[in-house]
Formats: structure tokens, sequence, C-alpha cells
């Protein structure tokens, strides 16, 4: 079982950070490193996946071998950072179910206001892994699973790209049983909610917005 933390140092992982925290890396690099880390983090994410098996026929011999059952698995990105992590995840689990949950944060009181919300039926019976790459007040992180366990989903996992020690322990409160996987836990928020020294604005880093 993973923890309720797990930071993921391995050297690509925290090379790719470097870069991507870098405030001169162009929307194109950023999108790219996106992709590259989210491969990476996905690995160990995806760690406690469903597995069940099938028949092949190896040069040999016929084997009852072991396969992904992608189709256990959804993905619930967070709009609009999320989904810079969900392509990378997608081309490890094609077969994966999406959904989407849009959020946006009040400026002035920084708390979650939800826009769209469509998420794949049965989530009872899949592994639910939402996405978004900044763990920043935990608001949006929270209301999202509250949203999922409202529909059902009982096996959740939340994968972002940083984390402040903020978001962890709101994370850890209201959703104990929902492990996190990060890349790094930062030094803390500002007053504007931005995890410092984070990356910016995730959205505007990657869609080149700002
Ligand atoms: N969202 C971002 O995109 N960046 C932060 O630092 C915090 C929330």
């Amino acid at each position: 079982m993973l923890e309720h933390l797990t930071v993921v140092r391995h050297p690509l992982v925290q090379h790719k950070l470097t870069l991507l925290r870098d405030k001169n890396t162009s929307t194109a690099g950023f999108r790219r490193l996106l992709r590259e880390i989210s491969l990476l983090l996905a690995y160990e994410v995806t760690r406690e996946l469903d597995m069940t098996t099938c028949t092949i026929d190896t040069p040999l011999e016929p084997m009852e071998a072991p396969i992904l059952d992608g189709k256990k698995l959804a993905l619930i990105s967070i709009l609009r950072a999320g989904n810079g992590l969900l392509d990378g995840i997608l081309e490890l689990v094609p077969a994966a179910r999406v959904g989407f949950i849009g959020l946006y944060r009040d400026p002035e009181t920084l708390q979650p206001v939800q826009y769209y919300c469509k998420v794949p039926a049965e989530l009872e019976d899949r592994m639910v892994i939402v996405v978004d790459p900044m763990l920043a007040t935990g608001n949006s992180s929270v209301a999202a699973i509250d949203l999922l366990k409202k529909a059902g989903a009982k096996n959740l996992r939340f994968l972002c790209l940083l984390a402040a020690p903020e978001g962890v322990a709101r994370m850890r409160e209201a959703h104990p049983d929902v492990p996190i996987v990060t890349a790094a836990v930062d030094s803390h928020l500002n007053d504007h909610g931005y995890i410092v020294p984070g990356l910016g604005d995730a959205g505007d880093r990657m869609f080149g917005t700002k």
C-alpha cells in the first residue's frame, strides 16, 4: 500500500522538475517536460493497479500472462492544469477511462467553485487517480475528492507535481485514505495561495496564457 505521501526522488524526476521551475523555460519546453515527468510519476502512482491475465502464445508455448486491467482505471483531471499530466499517463494506460472536474479558485476567498463535472460510470469498481500539478491550499483537491466519493469512488490516489505543506496537511485531515504522489513538497504558500518557490501558475505556463 502506498504511504499517505510519496515524494518521487528519482534523479530524472528531480532534473525535469528543476527545468520546469526555471522561469526561462519556454511554453513548448514546459509542455514537453510536463509530459515526460508525468510518465515517470505515473509509474509510481500506478504501482497498485488491478491486473488480470490473458492467454497468449509465446514462440515456444501458450501461457497465461499478466496484463493490466486498464478499464478498471479512471483518471480524473482537475481543469485546466490537470490536463498537462493526463496525456503522459494515457500513453502508459491507454484503456483508462477519463473524467474532468472544472474548479476555479475564487481569487478573494481561495475557495474552489465548481463549473464542470463529467466522470466515468461505476467509479466504485475502479482505481481513481486524480491529477492536478499543484497541491496548494488543498481546497480544490479536497472538493474534487469529496465529489468523487459522493459519486461512489472508494479507491483513490492523488497525483501532483508539486505540493505545499499546507495542502498535504489539508488532504491528510480531509482524506487520510487517499495517498498523494508528488515530485516535491515546497516551503510554503504565499499570500496569493501560490506555492513557494514553486513554478508559478502551472496552467499559464503550460498554455502560455500570461
Ligand atoms: N496553482 C498554480 O498553478 N500554482 C501555484 O503555485 C498554486 C496553485
